[in-house]
């Protein structure tokens, strides 16, 4: 095997011996321009230069080419960043009131389409109320640093993601972690702790885990959680419009309603294919941080076009059986790597993992895939241990059969060439 491939190493860069700030910036330049060198960066993406549909045009950076490729690598779970009514919706809207909001959400920027998307979001999730914002990360943000102060406890699964814990940091509480996905792990924790913090506990989860494709044990979590009287916030950026019925997210998939100790955040920038971020909860949790989640307090509200827009795929999202065409799609993909002996770990979604044996070939393969007319994503560390490293495919509801196929076939050469499994 060519050998001319490397290993992607973000910790190195990390740090510096000395703590100087910009000695370890330029030891990150010579990483990439040794990257560069061999023409595998796969931290400087070459650009799209089409919509990011199931089908897309590349600007390969290095040759210039553009190439025609399919796209297993978008959250785009629904290929809602093209649905044509919320495009027009966009284009109508824009016309009228403008490109931006002029303001943020408390003092000048609320428009009647954010209230009409607060609204359908809170519906959506059956919640009394939710407040949108400008991206998911500044949701969870917000929420966290809005009901935590430094006197409290926050309790996460190892596998949450990277705004939930900037979140916490940000709050100055302590912070402890579970085992992923691990009830048992989560009562040890709360047991040894409910004590001290009486009413101060917030536990914290992914509703579908963004590198793994798993979903949350949402019954045992809250029975847990409710025992030792803390509270829950659920991040469903890849629960919504991928589980439960009709896309409503990971309550709704376990038949959970009228829990006024959770609250729900989650992004408009995935299966909504356009961009912002919510938090959806209780009358009182929402009245109080509209005002205490300072994302929102001190960030300039969405544009109206991107609200009206989100409206028009949420109302498609739950009219439609786009979410079923998703499911069906992804337990074809999910099961056909299974068979052919891929470890897909225990993916149950729309994202589905592929582990690559050895960390270094993942900057190999990247090429191959995409020489092939193949779009997908690479996982490495810090995101996930080395052990973990991998390719990471995210189906969308609008892939054909035939696209399918063609990545199992495409994957099996790989693999032939590779020995990635
Ligand atoms: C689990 C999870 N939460 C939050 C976010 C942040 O959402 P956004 O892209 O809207 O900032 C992401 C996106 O990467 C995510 O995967």
């Amino acid at each position: 095997m060519n050998r001319s491939d490397y290993k992607i190493d973000l910790y190195l860069n990390k740090k510096s011996a000395d703590g100087s700030i910009m000695r370890k910036i330029y030891e990150y330049k010579s990483q990439l321009e040794e990257h560069e060198r061999n023409k595998l960066n796969i931290l400087r993406k070459s650009p799209l230069s089409s919509a990011c549909d199931r089908e897309v045009r590349v600007n390969d950076r290095y040759s210039g080419e553009e190439i025609k490729a399919l796209m297993f690598g978008s959250n785009s779970y629904l290929g809602a960043t093209i649905y044509a009514p919320a495009v027009k919706r966009a284009i109508e809207v824009t016309e009228e009131y403008g490109i931006g909001a002029g303001g943020v959400p408390l003092l000048s920027g609320t428009n009647i389409f954010q209230n009409e998307l607060e609204f359908t979001i809170a519906k959506t999730k059956g919640v009394d109320d939710a407040i949108v914002f400008s991206s998911g990360f500044t949701a969870n943000i917000g929420a966290i640093i809005g009901l935590i102060r430094p006197q409290n406890l926050i309790v996460h699964d190892k596998l949450n993601h990277a705004s939930l814990i900037d979140g916490s940091l940000m709050s100055g509480a302590k912070m402890v972690r579970y085992n992923h996905n691990d009830p048992k792990s989560l009562e040890k924790i709360l047991a040894e702790n409910a004590k001290q913090y009486p009413g101060g506990i917030l536990v914290i989860t992914d509703g579908v885990f963004s590198m793994d494709g798993d979903i949350a044990k949402l019954p045992e979590i809250i029975e847990i959680v409710d025992k030792y009287n803390a509270l829950l916030l659920i991040d469903d950026a890849h629960a919504t419009g991928v589980i439960g019925d009709k896309g409503r997210g990971s309550l709704s998939y376990y038949n959970i309603t009228n829990k006024k100790n959770i609250i729900i955040t989650g992004t408009l920038s995935k299966a909504i294919g356009t961009v912002g971020g919510f938090i959806a909860a209780s009358q009182e949790i929402i009245d109080y941080l509209r005002i205490f989640a300072r994302s929102n307090m001190y960030s300039t509200a969405l544009p109206p076009s991107v609200c009206a827009s989100s409206t028009e795929v949420f109302k498609m999202m739950t009219s439609t059986n786009i979410v079923s065409q998703l499911e069906k799609n992804s337990s074809y993909m999910r099961n056909s790597l299974k068979e052919k002996g891929y470890n897909t770990l225990n993916s149950e979604t729309a994202i589905i993992p592929i582990l690559v044996k050895d960390e270094v070939l993942l900057t190999t393969i990247s090429k191959e895939f995409l020489s092939r007319g193949i779009v997908v994503n690479y996982i490495f560390p810090p995101v996930v241990s080395p052990s973990k490293s991998r390719i990471r495919i995210s189906m969308m509801a609008t892939h054909t059969k035939d696209d399918i196929d063609y990545f199992l076939s495409v994957i099996d050469e790989i693999d032939k060439k590779y020995k990635i499994k």
